[in-house]
Parts: structure tokens; sequence; C-alpha cells
């Protein structure tokens, strides 16, 4: 039986259908990180977009309408407007791109390119509203998602729309990165290694749950190797962790052991009394962790640890960074680890916000055989989901 992301990997793509002389709305993921002036401080998603709109506009869509959502405004917000993202996507897209306000306002001419306000000022969206899909569909003959980093929502742009246009076909970024992660989850050369962290367990107990039958190993770190480790008997004294997630904590180190995965935690970690002002720092094993301090980030003992499992690992996904690596006297252990990663001749890949900061922090970006763009996408791919995005879209031989 076909596995989700191998049922996905299926869906055909714009190469396989007709272009020329179509309407193509294509759905992508412009949700990019802007500072104060609303300059565009990340435009990873928009480059990413450009080979799919640019064998559009090759193969002769009579026009191209981009739709994407940007931030969650509740309600018309002029400060996620889609207007600030018009200049940086003409630039690199080297044409003009027209602004379309709402769909009253738009007259389509031939050869051009559109870029539709922000798809969440418009009621339904969200709620993947029947209405809303209906509209969006009439604005094309051919429906491409390319939005990667929101196919886990279903909402009306990314999933609803699928339902009432005639072809409804994945973008390259999208089928890329399912296929990035199918080539690390399903033909893997082996040792596969997951490097996991963050704060909480309990965004990734289904990953974990899910990723144990298909790993060879895991590391875990961050604030989530907390829970594990007081699971496990250790005094954590003042650290961040799940009280309420012992109890899961110890089924997956008992599924781990079921499945004779090796599961590796902290041996040390860099302790502090007060994040705020952290004058006061150590770093001890954990079975010494002091009165009134908190473990921050792993210790030089554990990244020799990590870099030695690493090194010998031939597929390695990372999803949550080793502490509190925004601080740089927290940073240390998930620089290493990013460095660690990039020095394998391993397939690498690597998906999460937090992540792929810290990556792109380390230096270490184009390093790495994958990195997704993806936050919420990536880690239910890995948790083993349909994505609502890419559920609805025509399948090869269907
Ligand atoms: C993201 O940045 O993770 C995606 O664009 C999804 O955004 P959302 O969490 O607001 O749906």
């Amino acid at each position: 039986m076909l596995s989700n992301i191998e049922r996905m990997q299926n869906v055909k793509t714009i190469k396989d259908v007709e272009l020329e002389n179509k309407r193509v709305l294509i759905r992508v993921d412009y949700n990019v990180p802007m500072d104060d002036t609303h300059t565009i401080t990340d435009d990873t998603r928009i480059k990413e977009s450009l080979a799919t709109i640019e064998y559009c506009i090759d193969h002769k869509a009579r026009y191209i309408l981009l739709v994407t959502h940007l931030g969650q405004p509740k309600e018309v917000d002029e400060n996620f407007s889609t207007q600030h993202l018009l200049k940086r996507l003409s630039r690199l897209l080297h044409k003009d791109v027209e602004f379309v306000k709402d769909f009253e306002s738009f007259i389509p001419v031939d050869g051009k390119v559109y870029l539709f306000e922000n798809i969440r000022f418009f009621a339904g969206e969200t709620k993947n509203d029947e209405k809303l899909s209906q509209d969006l569909a009439k604005l094309c003959d051919v429906y491409v998602n390319d939005a990667f980093g929101t196919s886990h929502r279903a909402h009306s742009s990314t999933c609803g729309i699928a339902k009432f246009v005639p072809v409804s076909v994945s973008g390259f970024l999208l089928k890329k990165e399912i296929s990035a992660f199918a080539k690390a989850l399903f033909t893997p050369i082996k040792p596969i290694t997951l490097v996991v962290g963050g704060a909480k367990v309990s965004s990734k107990i289904v990953l974990l749950k899910n990723i144990i039958q298909k790993v060879d190993k895991i590391i875990i770190g961050g604030a989530m190797s907390n829970t594990f480790l007081k699971a496990l008997g250790h005094d954590m004294k003042d650290s961040l962790l799940e009280n309420d997630f012992l109890e899961e904590a110890r089924i997956i180190l008992m599924m781990a052991k079921q499945a004779k995965v090796n599961l590796y935690l902290p041996v040390d970690v860099v302790i502090t009394d007060d994040i705020k002002n952290p004058s006061n720092i150590k770093i001890v094993p954990v079975q010494e962790i002091d009165d009134n301090f908190k473990a921050l980030d792993i210790g030089p003992a554990t990244v020799r640890l990590f870099e030695e499992v690493i090194g010998l690992s031939n597929t390695i996904i990372w999803n949550g960074p080793m502490g509190m690596f925004e601080v740089d006297l927290f940073s240390k252990g998930t620089f290493k680890i990013a460095h660690a990663i990039a020095d394998t001749y391993a397939y690498t890949i690597a998906g999460g916000g937090d992540t792929v900061n810290a990556i792109i922090k380390s230096g270490e970006k184009d390093n790495f055989s994958f990195i997704s763009t993806g936050g919420g996408a990536s880690l239910e791919l890995l948790e083993g989901k349909i994505l609502p995005g890419v559920a609805n879209l025509n399948e090869i031989g269907a």
C-alpha cells in the first residue's frame, strides 16, 4: 500500500498539462518576513516560486494570477497588503506584476502577471468556504498549487478551489518539497538519523511516533529534551519542560527501544539562573543542575556525542534547534550541530522556521542537500499526514 507521501508524489505538475492560452491561477506562499518599513527581510519563498511562474510564461499562459496570504490578519489591514510584495516580486521576475485589489476590479489582459490582494482579507478563506473557492475557480482554467508552506491548511485558495477547476496541478516548488521528504523517508541511504529539537515534546509527538519505524537513530535536543530527561529520572530544576507529557516521553522511549532505534539525549547542558541577565553561566552534566538554574543549550560533551552520531549517518533529517540559539550565549550547540550536519556526505534535509533561521545564521545554508520553505507543512509531512493542499490535485494516470 502506498504511504501518504508516496501518494502525494503522484500528483500531476504543470509539465503534464497544456498551458497555452489558459488562464492560470498559481497559489504561492509569499508569507515572507518584513521589517517595520515593509521591506522583505527574507525573499527565499519568492525566489523559489519563480521557476513555476516563468514556466507558465514561457508556455504562453493567457495570463497568470498569483494568490497568497501574508500574515494572519483577521480583517483588512494595510500592513498585510500584498502591495508590499509587488516591487520585489517584479524585480526578481524581471517583469511588471500588477496588483488586483478584489474580484470586482479584476479585468485581465492577455500576457500579464497579476498579484491578488492578501487572500486572508476575504471572508471564508481560512474556513475553506465553498463560495470563495468557486469565485477563485472562475478566474482560471488551470489551478497550480505551489504554496508548499501553506499546503497543510485546508483553505479556499489552497484546497477548496481545486474541486471547481478542470485542471489542478502542482507547481515545481511543491513537487520538489514532497520529493525531498519522500527521498529522505522512503528511499534513504541508511543509516538515517532524525535530529529533533525545539521547545515542546507536545508539538513533536506525532512526528516521533510516526518516524520511529523509519529511522535508525534519533537525537533529541532543545528544551524538549528536558522532558525526556525528567522522564528518565533526572532533576531538571528550573528548566522549561512539560510535566503533562512525561508519560508520552516514556512511551516514545519505549517505542524506540522496541524498534531498536538508538535514541540520544543530552549528557551535559549549559545552564543559567537568569535568562534576561545571564551573567552566571555553567556547563554541567545533566545530573548536576544547580537549584534555581535552567538548561538553555546542549553542552560540549553532548555536541561531541551528537557529532559522532551525525558523522556516521547517511541521511539526516533536522527539525528544531538544540537550545535558545537566538541568544548568542546559548547558540553554540545549535550552530555546532548545523556545522556537523553540513560537514557530512549524507543527504541532509531541514525544515521548520527556527531551524532554517539557525542554519542561515550559522552560514551553512548552501551546505544542506535540501532546506524546506515550510514549517508546519514539513512537520505534517514527517508526521505522515496527507496535506490538504495536495489531496485535491489531479493524479497521474487518474
Ligand atoms: C507559514 O509561514 O508557516 C505558512 O505561510 C503558513 O502560515 P499560517 O501559519 O499563517 O497558515
